[in-house]
């Protein structure tokens, strides 16, 4: 049976890609983020490989546009090319991946009751490769593990909720304990932390929420699904709204989390940086949310 045995979360800020692109990560503005995943690349090289990561992120206007917004899209290729975002593609490897368990978790998002948007040709921007970039090093020739992308919308109004995010990664735990073959599954949430790119509060950084958040992603309370877009909004920035995403990766995780490894850095580029990595206390895989006789949803982890 496939497991989800970690998750992982990290920021994808496209200046460290570039950075790593160009041999500046010990250049003293970028060593210290680089610094904070030397844990995680010593481990994951050795007891934390994953088979697969399903690798929650959101494309930037790379791939998709204004025609075509889907809130949830899951990627069931062969391997996903490098986009080009206005200075060539990075030169890392294309990403290889695993369409057997992405038509699976496909079928059972959707007869789950989520409306996934499937996408069989797609290039991927630095939200998906920067993260391979921090966790896997600069020198990969190909990426250790295969990868599951599932792109969230969280650049046109309006995104998805925390809650839905936080369901959303319940469904996929579902997902993947209902897959025969033995695999060791990651699921990785991407994106923030607080930070605004443009406008008069670009470079917003709000150390003391984005580190309430980290304290939050650990252990058993589910108080971050209830977070509303707008505390996102006037907390982190406009694009703080990507940790929305770090929510499915919480949910998949079940009931309560402990944490491994935590790293949280500013300044670089706009952003502030964070990086977490946790594994589930009990594996405990959420149910289906059930509809009770009055219309409310209720979820059980029992
Ligand atoms: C930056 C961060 C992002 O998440 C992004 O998508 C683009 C740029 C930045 O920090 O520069
Ligand atoms: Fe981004």
């Amino acid at each position: 049976m496939a497991r989800i045995t970690h998750g992982i979360a990290s920021s994808h800020i496209p200046v460290l890609g570039f950075a790593a692109d160009h041999g500046k990560t010990q250049d003293p503005i970028f060593k210290p983020a680089f610094d904070g995943y030397r844990w995680t690349r010593e481990w994951i090289a050795n007891e934390g490989k994953p088979d697969v990561v399903v690798l929650v992120y959101n494309d930037h206007a790379s791939a998709f546009d204004m025609n075509v917004i889907p809130t949830f899209a899951i990627g069931c290729a062969e391997s996903f090319r490098v986009c080009d975002e206005g200075y060539g593609p990075r030169p890392v490897p294309s990403v290889v991946g695993h369409p057997d368990l992405a038509w699976h978790i496909a079928q059972s998002l959707i007869l789950d009751d989520f409306d996934m948007t499937i996408f069989n040709k797609m290039d991927v921007d630095h939200g998906l490769t920067v993260p391979l970039t921090m966790m896997f090093g600069e020198d990969c020739k190909e990426w250790p593990t295969t990868v599951v992308p599932l792109a969230v919308n969280v650049v046109t109004y309006p995104p998805p909720s925390g809650n839905r995010c936080w369901l959303l990664g319940e469904a996929i735990a579902r997902a993947v304990n209902s897959y025969e073959e033995d695999l060791n599954v990651h699921v990785w949430g991407t994106g923030g932390m607080s930070h605004q790119l443009q406008g008069p509060r670009a470079g917003l950084i709000n150390r003391e929420w984005d580190n309430m958040f980290l304290d939050k992603l650990v252990g058993d309370t589910q108080d971050l699904r209830h977070i509303p877009h707008i505390e996102y909004l006037r907390e982190t920035g406009s694009e703080g709204i990507e940790m929305v995403m770090w929510l499915i990766m919480r949910g998949a995780l079940g009931r309560e989390t402990r944490c491994l490894h935590r790293h949280y850095h500013v300044p670089v580029s706009n952003t502030a940086l964070g990086h977490i990595v946790l594994e589930p206390v009990d594996g405990t895989v959420p149910q289906s949310p059930t509809f009770e006789a009055d219309g409310a949803v209720t979820t059980s982890i029992d």
